[in-house]
């Protein structure tokens, strides 16, 4: 084999793994929107962010202008869904969209151009360098890997904007399966040692997002943190001693929001009566006790305020999941081996959460269980850039644009997160007062 069959064989072993798991993610979106009723695609679950149709254009125009436009320079077949269907919302400032349903195109124009911008996609994928002799954004498939990943990052968002629809505007679906009780809270003790956060750049260069780089160390004190996540039932103890409307327990920020928005619980639990029932995605049903809490940041810092606790580091819950009593550090909490369906809730094969501690081979080395997967675990660390970050040259404000000291970083992944999206480095973020997400949290405590 001479040097050119070899390059051109290493080419298409890239190219035919990329175009795998292109597809395992397209027919994942696909599967999300078909469970909206055609007419509910007009709809706008979450107010801060757009109806669902932009979605339905914005997954397949990222991928069509990212890879076709923008690096490759094929000429746009519909120059104005690229603009509209280009970035979603965000917005800080409680400046919520005013758009009304006649302002976007019709689902039929939306689908025919997916359909184009896939075939284009695709044809880009069949026949473009991935080698040496690539664009620099596509040597080793580089841009085609962040799209994948921008698409499965939507699975998961979309799954939240879908939580938020009328049960009527969805098809049906299974409902959670009743839980036992929750069980006693433990602290587990973690000694003070060194953490490793973020990719090395020069090791893995086209394996994360720019927020993940560059590595380095953070020496992290002596810690407790507890086993599992805080459960409804600990978290209904919170609500029922009356801290939860005590105004003691809260910033006067995470205050403010929750007098404006009238909040007597968190979003994903309601009360009739003496009774709580869990807002599941396909209908309601008794509260499971020993299922993590979903709540905000702000409703977490206001519980471990109360209990006298706090929420932990990024570099905390990084030495809690990856750390090991031997000071080597671990690719996932388990071990060197990848993310199986054993090791905890992830990875779209459920719409709900499992009751606390139900998958121990998913354990830390420290014996701390659910570190990845069944909610993502909030933390007091306010996203920002690593030592060494650069912004991604084709994409420039998908982390730069969120430094802004109004979201914290969260990390573990949650029921819907696939599970290439488990990797160490892997760091999401959400505003404090976003209470849609799948995110739980545990508490920690000073040792030294
Ligand atoms: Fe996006």
């Amino acid at each position: 084999m001479d040097a050119l069959d070899s390059r051109t064989d290493a080419d298409a072993a890239t190219r035919h793994a990329l175009a795998a798991r292109l597809d395992d993610a397209r027919r994942e979106t696909d599967r999300i929107f078909a469970l909206v009723r055609a007419e509910a695609l007009a709809q706008r679950p979450i107010p801060e962010r757009h109806r669902l149709i932009f979605y339905l254009g914005h997954l397949e125009a990222f991928d069509w202008n990212l890879l076709c436009r923008d690096t490759l320079g094929r000429k746009p077949f519909e120059p104005a869904f690229d603009r509209l269907f280009a970035f979603g919302i965000d917005p800080t400032n409680g400046n919520l969209p005013q758009d009304t349903p006649s302002d976007w195109p019709a689902v039929d124009a939306v689908r025919r151009y997916g359909t184009r911008a896939r075939r284009a996609v695709d044809e880009a994928l069949a026949t473009t360098p991935l080698d040496a002799s690539a664009h620099e954004h596509l040597r080793g498939g580089w841009a085609f890997h962040i799209a994948i990943e921008h698409r499965l990052m939507h699975a998961e968002t979309l799954a939240y904007l879908l939580h938020q629809l009328p049960y009527e505007a969805k098809t049906q679906g299974p409902l959670p399966t009743p839980a036992p009780p929750s069980p006693p809270r433990r602290m587990v003790e973690i000694p003070a040692g060194r953490a490793r956060l973020g990719l090395d750049r020069r090791q893995d260069p086209w394996l994360g997002w720019d927020n993940e780089y560059d590595a380095h160390h953070i020496d992290v004190p002596a810690f407790a943190i507890e086993s599992h996540d805080v459960t409804w039932n600990d978290y209904l103890a919170f609500i029922e001693s009356g801290a939860y409307d005590d105004p003691a327990f809260w910033s006067a920020e995470d205050w403010a929001w929750k007098t404006r928005t009238e909040r007597a619980q968190p979003l994903f639990v309601a009360r009739y009566g003496e009774d709580w029932i869990y807002r599941g995605m396909f209908g309601e049903v008794p509260l499971g006790p020993s299922w993590p809490a979903y709540v905000s940041h702000a409703e977490a810092a206001a519980f471990v305020r109360w209990r006298g606790q706090a929420l932990p580091t990024e570099a905390q819950l990084h030495r809690a999941t990856y750390g090991s009593p031997d000071g080597r550090e671990r690719a996932y909490p388990w071990g060197d081996g990848p993310p199986a369906s054993r090791h905890g809730q992830f990875g779209f094969q459920s719409w709900d959460p499992a009751p606390v501690g139900s998958h121990p081979a998913g354990d830390s080395a420290f014996g701390v269980t659910d570190l990845l997967g069944n909610g993502w675990k909030w933390t007091s660390t306010l996203f920002a850039p690593f030592p060494g970050f650069v912004p991604l040259p084709f994409y420039p404000g998908y982390s730069a644009d969120f430094f802004d000291e109004r979201h914290y970083v969260m990390k573990g992944g949650s029921v819907r997160t696939d599970p290439s999206l488990l990797r160490r480095s892997f760091r999401n973020w959400f505003q404090p007062h976003y209470p849609y997400v799948y995110a739980t949290f545990r508490a920690v405590e000073a040792r030294s």
